[in-house]
């Protein structure tokens, strides 16, 4: 039976977005070498145990493949490991404060409000707020010109816009993908270097500038390392917080009894968010590398392995959801794992969730008839690796 994640275009090794749940929660594929993990508690045990699960991933990959990341990994707070990570993530922590987060709540306000003031009696969720709302505002965080986010998205959708899985067994392929991958963030990469250089020559009052001169225990960071890191924020910064934004309001669009309690009791929004962060998972990977011969869910898994780590199945995992595949705004706990877990715990978090929060609260504002089109559904990003609505045209007018 066809479902709606077939009619969506949702990838088909996202099968838990169907509603099918694991043979096992921890299985090597010998197509591609890795090794799948899909449970929930496994998928803690591997984030809570970064000396035998390391983030430095790319040590296995095969070498064609690895140099095409070289030039990235230095500053990439994501591939590196205790101590080097700890030392890092407080430096660039000093510059990106709960504080600064929280003081963007008005102009994420004005902002939010100013996009909607340009929609008639329908909208696309995606183009008209969930991308421009979390692109601009990291853009204005960072100090480069807001303007320039056609440029932005021209590069990392090129960069997203494929469906395919990775392998460790089709090194031509990988290498030809993570090529193209590779080329366009290398365009983000040069365009952040000028304005890195710039940020030295003349400091203003934003995040760039704040990299450039964080100092912790007497070390600065590199250019490379501002750069690479302004890269992260602004991959990172903007399309998971356009899927999470897009994924919410189809979550409440689908499930209307669900829509009614949150219309009826705002101090929902907050679960309604969680809930479509868990429901679904919009970074559905993250991957680590074994250190050393480990027990996991069963299974012996040798030294120099490369796990991927599927998020977005573990938040469905039975063993820690009470009925996972339904979206309940209600639920009396939700320690989804969406945003990682550790000392790798998503940095921007407050951000995503606050941006979240004051976009839903706006929407319901304005909106009180907000609903999907049904003539023209939505479709999801093809990624594998992504849990994203990539398009959601929106009728606001009563029916
Ligand atoms: C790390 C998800 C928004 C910046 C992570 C990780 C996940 C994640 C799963 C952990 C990676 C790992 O363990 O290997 C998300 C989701 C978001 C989101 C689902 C939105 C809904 C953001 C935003 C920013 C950001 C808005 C910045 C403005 C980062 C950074 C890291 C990170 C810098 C690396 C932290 C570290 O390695 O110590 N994110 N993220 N993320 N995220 Fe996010």
């Amino acid at each position: 039976m066809a479902t709606a994640a077939d009619t969506w275009g949702i990838n088909e090794a996202q099968f838990w977005l169907r509603g099918d749940h694991p043979e096992q929660p921890v299985k090597f594929d010998p197509a591609t070498g890795l090794w799948n993990v899909y449970g929930y508690p496994e998928a803690h045990q591997i984030l809570s145990d970064p000396k035998t699960f390391s983030s430095d991933t790319q040590r296995l990959l095969p070498e064609k493949v690895a140099k095409n990341f070289e030039a990235f990994s230095e500053g990439n707070l994501v591939n590196m490991d205790p101590p080097e990570h700890g030392h890092l993530r407080k430096l660039v922590s000093h510059a990106f404060t709960p504080k600064v987060v929280a003081d963007l709540e008005p102009r994420i306000a004005e902002l939010a409000g100013e996009l909607l003031d340009g929609v008639g009696d329908r909208m696309e969720m995606v183009t008209d707020l969930a991308y421009p709302l979390p692109v601009i505002v990291i853009a204005e965080l960072l100090g480069v010109p807001a303007s320039d986010r056609g440029l932005f998205r021209e590069w990392v959708d090129a960069m997203l816009n494929n469906n395919v899985q990775f392998t460790l067994t089709d090194t031509d392929e990988m290498e030809k993908q993570t090529a193209v991958a590779v080329e366009q963030v290398g365009k983000l990469t040069e365009y952040l270097r000028e304005h890195a250089a710039e940020r030295r020559r003349k400091p203003r009052e934003d995040l760039l500038t704040k990299l450039v001169e964080a100092e912790v225990e007497g070390s600065r960071l590199s250019e490379n390392q501002v750069v690479n890191f302004a890269n992260v924020l602004l991959i990172a910064g903007h399309i998971t917080t356009t899927a999470l934004l897009g994924n919410t309001v189809l979550c409440l669009d689908t499930n209307p009894e669900q829509y009614a309690k949150v219309r009826a009791d705002r101090s929902l929004v907050p679960a309604a968010i969680e809930e479509s962060l868990r429901y679904f998972s919009p970074f559905a990977l993250v991957s680590r590398a074994t250190t050393e011969e480990v027990e996991l869910g069963g299974q012996t898994v040798p030294a120099d392995q490369l796990m991927m780590l599927w998020l977005a199945a573990a938040n469905r995992d039975p063993r820690q959801f009470t009925d996972p595949d339904t979206y309940d705004v209600t639920r009396p706990a939700n320690p989804q794992i969406a945003f990682g877990r550790g000392i790798h715990f998503c940095l921007g978090a407050p951000l995503a969730r606050l941006e979240g929060r004051v976009a839903l609260n706006l929407l319901l504002d304005r909106f009180p008839h907000l609903r999907s089109d049904p003539d023209d559904g939505p479709t999801f990003v093809p990624s594998p690796s992504m849990t994203a609505v990539r398009r959601l045209p929106l009728l606001l007018t009563p029916r």
